[in-house]
């Protein structure tokens, strides 16, 4: 690949240094979700993994809710709730490296933004309000000093 190639996009195909990490191009998928998360992992593990195949540097998650009080609900996303959910995270990641690609995952607090429509937890945000989802369930948000600090 790569012979009558024009050369502005030679640099596309060159190594980048991201902290203590080299990602092998530049070709770099930002968080985006595919409506698998948590519910299809193999589904999503899967689909990451053939764009690693495909030959992406870095290849993201969508993004991953990093506590139970922050659901993206009604949206299927990734969870990181607890130690049950790092299997299909580990999938994910084994599959992205399997093609020597970088895997990231972009770690979520919906605050306002989640209505908790699953745990019923009070949404945690800096603002205590109704949340702002496109349903408007009717979920108010609190903002907890002890709990934040
Ligand atoms: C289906 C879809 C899902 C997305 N999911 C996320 C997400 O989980 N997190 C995020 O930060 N952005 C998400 N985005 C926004 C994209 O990451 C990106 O910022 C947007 O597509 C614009 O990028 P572009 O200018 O390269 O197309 C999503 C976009 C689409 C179309």
């Amino acid at each position: 690949m790569g012979t009558n190639r024009d050369p502005r996009y030679d640099i596309l195909f060159e190594p980048v240094q991201i902290g203590p990490v080299t990602a092998k191009n530049r070709f770099y998928q930002v968080p985006h979700c595919n409506g698998g998360g948590y519910r299809d992992p193999s589904a999503a593990a899967r689909m990451r993994g053939i764009k690693a195949e495909g030959g992406w540097g870095v290849i993201f998650t969508e993004q991953n809710e990093m506590h139970h009080s922050s659901e993206i609900s009604p949206y299927i996303e990734l969870r990181l709730w607890d130690d049950d959910d790092l299997p299909m995270l580990a999938k994910m990641a084994d599959a992205i490296h399997e093609y020597d690609a970088l895997a990231g995952t972009q770690l979520t607090y919906a605050g306002i933004n989640g209505p908790n429509l699953y745990s019923k937890e009070v949404p945690l945000a800096p603002t205590a309000m109704p949340i702002r989802t496109y349903t408007s369930d009717p979920v108010s948000a609190r903002h907890d000093q002890k709990r934040h600090s």
